[in-house]
């Protein structure tokens, strides 16, 4: 898979991009990142990207002319046209199954916005599908385009130790995970279930569906409610 993330901020991904899984990928060439400096495609002497808004009111607002030639710059990168996405706190807010979308496909580009957001005109003429990673503000869309990143990575073949690992996760069947343990047997008074210890792989593959039914139906029953109406 190719990354491409445009960005105004490039020296925000360096460190969650060299270490564990995300450097793994990159090694391997399971995935290959490439990040574009938006502000390269400036065409002011002092390399603004950002101005006041029309109509007034407070802060600055990213300018459609650089951003829509980094992108078309991007674009021509890579033969494949891929999957265009604007990190927005007004988009489609992400879950475990759009990461499943998005790691079926062979190129995404993110486009992470700065300061009090996009012209809109980067949204309405860039056609990009328009991403949240949740109901809240963030300064920039680095950290989102990151999140998105990880969560994509990891559900690709090879990227983790085990592959079985991510098949159990909370959300991959649309519950919460079952509680894990590992040593020591008791920890400060508080044992490890019987069960777990027995051997017994059938009880204890129920005992596990039981307890992600169970802690699902107790802190994220909206996640039931949301199988039951994908199912009808
Ligand atoms: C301060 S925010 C701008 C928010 C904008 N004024 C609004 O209210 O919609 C700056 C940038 O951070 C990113 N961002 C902020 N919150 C986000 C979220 N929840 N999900 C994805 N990106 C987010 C976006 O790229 C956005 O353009």
């Amino acid at each position: 898979m190719r990354i491409d993330i445009l960005t105004l901020f490039p020296q925000v991904f360096e460190s969650p991009l060299s270490c564990s899984i995300l450097k793994r990928a990159q090694d391997n060439g399971l995935i290959d990142i490439a990040l574009t400096d938006i502000r390269d495609f400036s065409t002011d002497t002092y390399r603004k990207v950002d101005d006041k808004p029309y109509g007034g009111g407070p802060g600055m607002v990213m300018m459609p002319g650089p951003v829509f030639d980094c992108f078309e710059h991007v674009c021509k990168l890579a033969t494949e046209k891929g999957r265009v996405i604007l990190l927005t706190p007004q988009g489609q807010k992400f879950d475990q199954a759009k990461a499943r979308e998005l790691s079926g496909l062979k190129r995404l580009i993110f486009i992470a916005g700065k300061y009090e957001g996009f012209d809109e005109r980067i949204r309405t003429g860039l056609g990009a599908e328009q991403i949240s990673i949740g109901d809240y503000v963030l300064s920039g869309g680095e950290l989102a385009a990151m999140v998105i990143i990880d969560a994509v990575v990891r559900l690709l073949t090879g990227a983790l130790g085990d592959e079985a690992s991510a098949k159990d996760d909370s959300f991959s069947e649309g519950l919460l995970e079952y509680p894990q343990y590992t040593r020591p047997e008791v920890f400060r008074g508080m044992k490890v279930p019987d069960i777990l210890l027995s051997g017994d792989h059938a009880k204890i593959a129920e005992w596990r569906r039981a307890q992600a039914l169970e802690r699902t139906k107790k802190w994220r029953p909206d996640l039931l409610k949301e199988n039951e109406e994908r199912k009808s």
